[in-house]
Parts: C-alpha cells; structure tokens; sequence
C-alpha cells in the first residue's frame, strides 16, 4: 500500500525520496514521485545547494528550491532542505577562501538567514551543516573551518534557528551510520551543542550503503544520539553494487534494505527514511563509482525491485 503509508502507520513521520528538477519532466517518474502513499517528504538533491542558492554574492537563486516545495504541497509531503553550509558545491567565490574570519563569518550567517528564511515555514528540517567531519572523527578541513575555527558550525545553527525558529535544526554526513569514530565526533559536538544551549535537533545519517556491507551497529548508534535527546533520520539512504545485476544480488540487497530500514524502525526517535532518489535511472552513483550501480529501490525502468519489499519488511518490523 506504499511505503510512506506503512511508515506513518508504524508511527514514523515519513517515508521520503531526494528528487532533482531536472527530472520533473519525467511523467512516469513524477507519478511515482507524487504518490503520497508511496513518499511523505522530499529533498531537493541539488537545487538548494550553495552554488546553486547563491552563485554570485548577494545574488540569490531560489527558482529550483521553489520548484520543488510548491510540487511537495501540492502532494502534501515534507520539505527536507539540502544544506546550507558544505564544502561541497560551494559557490567559487566562497570557495576562493579569500576573505577574513569575520567576513566570511557574516557570509555564512547572511547566506544561512536567506536560504532559511525564504523557505520559513515551509521545511521540516533543515541539513544546516553538511559532512563537516573527517573519518577519525576531527573537523574536516575547509575554507569554513580554516577561516573561522569550530564555531562557524554554531555560527549556522544558529542563523538558522533565528530565521525559521520552526524547522528542525540537523547536521549530516556519512559514515556515521554505524558506531565509529566519525560518529563519536558527531556525537561529542551534539553533546556539547546540547550542554551549551547552541539549537540542535537532529543527527542525518545519509547512509550511503554498499552491498553486503551494512553496518551492524546502527540500531545502537541511533540510540546513542537520542539519548542526547536530539531525533535521527536517514537522510540519503542507497545501497549501491557491483554490476552487473544478477537476481542473487537483489536478493542481498533486500536484506540489506530490511536491516538498515529496521535499525530505524526499532527506535522511536528515529522519525523517518529518505532514500538518495527513488529509480536507478537517476540515481547518482553510477557517476561516481564506476562500475557500481543499481542502488534504488526501483530498476531504471520504473519497476519495483526487490529492495521494495525489504523496505516494507523493514518498516514492519517493530
Ligand atoms: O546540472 C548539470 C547538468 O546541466 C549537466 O548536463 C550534467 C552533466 O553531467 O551535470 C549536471 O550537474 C550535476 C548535478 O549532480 C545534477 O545532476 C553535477 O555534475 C554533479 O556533480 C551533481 O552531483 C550531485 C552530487 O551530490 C555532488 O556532490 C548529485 O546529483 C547529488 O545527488 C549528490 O548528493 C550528495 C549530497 O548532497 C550529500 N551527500 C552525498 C550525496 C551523493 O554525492
């Protein structure tokens, strides 16, 4: 009966998928797409990203964002908005790293208030900082954290809150699935966040999956930041393969989509799933990973694979 109505039936919040604009012109696809029983929210894949958002500074672009929360209210689904502050898909001007600590300390704010603010009311959650962490579990070196120091994490949160004091405040990245030091480093700045009174609400864990490689400690992961009393969702959610495609696979992956969706089932702060785009046809790993594909739920014509139905096991789980 679809997977965001057997989501909400087991008391998540939503089932949800990324989408991009650039396939809006896809009828099949957005018939999918726009089926509220199938998806309860949405995040816009690339067209709230720095570069996209506020190419030139001061000059803001706000045309795809808009796009697709006007379709999610038409279709009554969440807005997941996709990120204000990256390293990734920044605009060059910032990237450039030509500007001093409280200059691009005011960039960050401006460019965070706008973006917030224009969607205000309009987005459940805001990904407000976007992979800031390194594998063992330190800051990740960017222009933002060369130029400002640690605090222009706050710095955003707090833009963010000031400016759409609704939306839920998360910070997102990958690798932080399971248990590890990337998640502890996650977890420390929750913590201290937390104790310092900086707004925080929540902790994505994008789950960027491989094949046969699901970590096993998800479950208690979740529950170690809910303990900290912030929610957690998955916010990317593929699990990619080697291709080619052989039934044995599918077969794999539909355990692999049971175990990672039951993980989330299994902890009430755990509101809800997004995956990375829902069709292998415009999923974004074959351009990345070559030879590696086929991470979706749905083949690339359209078709329900069987990742589908361990994803509806998954939700029915607990
Ligand atoms: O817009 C151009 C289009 O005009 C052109 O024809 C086409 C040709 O390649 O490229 C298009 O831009 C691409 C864009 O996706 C839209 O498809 C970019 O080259 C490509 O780099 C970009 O990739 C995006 C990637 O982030 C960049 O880091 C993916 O779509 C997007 O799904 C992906 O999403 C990220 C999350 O934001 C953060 N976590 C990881 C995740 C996967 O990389």
């Amino acid at each position: 009966s679809g997977l965001n109505k057997v989501a909400k039936s087991k008391g998540k919040l939503y089932f949800g998928t990324a989408t991009d604009n650039i396939y809006l012109g896809d009828k099949p696809y957005v018939k999918i797409l726009s089926n509220n029983n199938e998806f309860g929210q949405i995040t816009p894949s690339n067209t709230m990203k720095w570069e996209t958002i506020e190419p030139v500074r001061g000059t803001f672009n706000f045309t795809g964002g808009d796009e697709i929360v006007a379709l999610a209210k038409r279709n009554r689904q969440l807005v997941r908005g996709h990120t204000c502050v990256w390293h990734s898909q920044l605009a060059p001007w910032v990237e450039a790293g030509k500007f001093d600590n409280s200059t691009l300390q005011s960039i960050i704010k401006d460019h965070t208030t706008k973006l917030v603010r224009h969607h205000k009311g309009d987005i459940y959650a805001w990904d407000v900082v976007n992979e800031a962490f390194n594998e063992d579990g330190t800051l990740r070196e960017t222009v933002f954290l060369n130029t400002i120091g640690p605090s222009y994490i706050e710095l955003a949160f707090r833009a963010a809150r000031a400016a759409d004091p609704r939306a839920k405040l998360y910070i997102n990245d990958y690798n932080i699935d399971g248990l590890g030091d990337k998640s502890t480093g996650v977890y420390n700045l929750v913590k201290d966040f937390k104790r310092r009174g900086v707004p925080i609400d929540g902790v994505g864990l994008q789950a960027h999956l491989i094949l046969g490689q699901i970590p096993t400690t998800i479950k208690e992961n979740i529950q170690k930041f809910a303990s900290l009393g912030v929610e957690v969702a998955l916010t990317e959610l593929d699990i990619r393969m080697e291709l080619p495609v052989t039934p044995e696979k599918l077969k794999q992956q539909r355990k692999d989509y049971e175990a990672v969706i039951s993980a989330c089932s299994a902890v009430p702060a755990c509101v809800g799933v997004t995956i990375w785009d829902l069709t292998d046809k415009y999923s974004w790993v074959p351009g990345w990973f070559e030879g590696e594909g086929a991470a979706l739920p749905w083949d690339e014509n359209l078709e329900k694979k069987p990742a589908y139905y361990g994803i509806v096991d998954g939700l029915n789980k607990w």
